[in-house]
């Protein structure tokens, strides 16, 4: 038998394949097409404090190769998560990523604290949300800011931190090094590139908030390349995402530095990409002769 557990740093995943957070809701769409103990993982859609409705429609454009979304977070809030979506999600042999978000560094703080009596297994902070006290900027293109948000959860919180880093920055190796001093034990990313799309008839942007997030294959090389960079700046694991469609793709994140993938987008075109992902990794593995996945951790960088 080949070797696919992988280890993000104290989080055990029984294979590196896992969804990326607001690409499968709370998992019960997907799970009429295949058992979901077959999941690495599964990083569940963004939650806040309190419902959110979201963004107005349009929210999803469709692109040559991938979407532009502005979705907005809309989400039932963590006290409903808690209550009707763990125990369902906890039916399944599988690891529970809570992916969390804020308008402020308390907002984060208490989320991680209501969840500290809660039967998860790591909590993903994701820093890609406007900084609504500093005038809308990213919690993430911000390393001091970027070090508060982790600093703070990293103490109140008794679960394992993974840190979501957004793409949008001119140095992402800065970024990663200081989440990574502020305490987190792994990083994922990417999170969507900022886009936009215009009407070429009413001659104005399409979103309503002008612009979104792009995600997709499109993204996949963009992707790799900022998984590489952020490798050869810290030592903490990396869960890398970005335009996964199928087990090449997976390797090659994995070879650029990732000890797990996400995939995102592609769930909605094929809802057993996952599926089919794991097995993809298994021939691989046969093919190249590799006893243990962890041997292509990076291998791309010797
Ligand atoms: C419709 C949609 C909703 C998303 N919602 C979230 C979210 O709530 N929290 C988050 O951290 N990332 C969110 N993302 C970003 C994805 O988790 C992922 O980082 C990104 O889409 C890149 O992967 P992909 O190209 O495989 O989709 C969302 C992406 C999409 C397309």
């Amino acid at each position: 038998m080949n070797k696919l557990s992988v280890d993000l740093n104290g989080l055990k995943l029984d294979n590196p394949v896992t969804v990326a957070s607001g690409t499968f809701g709370f998992g019960r769409e997907f799970a009429e097409f295949f058992n979901l103990s077959n999941l690495g993982a599964i990083s569940v859609k963004g939650l806040t404090l309190k419902e959110k409705l979201g963004n107005p429609a349009p929210r999803i454009i469709e692109t040559k190769s991938g979407l532009i979304n502005s979705v907005g977070l809309q989400n039932p809030g963590i006290e409903y998560f808690i209550k009707e979506e763990i125990p369902f999600l906890r039916q399944y042999d599988t690891r529970i990523i809570v992916n969390i978000n804020g308008d402020n560094i308390d907002e984060y703080a208490m989320i991680a604290d209501r969840l500290n009596d809660v039967d998860v297994d790591s909590i993903e902070v994701n820093i890609s949300c406007p900084n609504v006290k500093n005038g809308g900027m990213l919690f993430g293109t911000d390393p001091d800011i970027a070090y508060k948000v982790v600093k703070k959860v990293k103490k109140i919180s008794r679960h394992h931190i993974i840190v979501k880093l957004t793409p949008n920055v001119t140095d992402i190796k800065v970024i990663a090094k200081a989440v990574e001093e502020a305490g987190a034990q792994a990083i994922s990313l990417v999170n969507t590139f900022s886009a936009m799309k215009i009407d070429i008839d009413s001659q104005k942007p399409v979103l309503v908030r002008k612009s979104g997030g792009l995600s997709g294959p499109a993204i996949k090389p963009l992707a790799v390349r900022l998984v590489y960079d952020a490798y050869s700046a810290v030592n903490i694991p990396i869960l890398g995402m970005g335009g996964i469609a199928n087990s090449d793709d997976a390797i090659e994140f994995m070879l650029a530095g990732a000890s797990a993938v996400a995939v995102g987008t592609y769930n909605f075109i094929n809802p057993l990409v996952t599926q089919e992902i794991v097995d993809g990794i298994s021939d691989y593995m046969k093919r190249k002769n590799i006893s243990d996945i962890n041997e292509i951790i990076g291998r791309a960088h010797y």
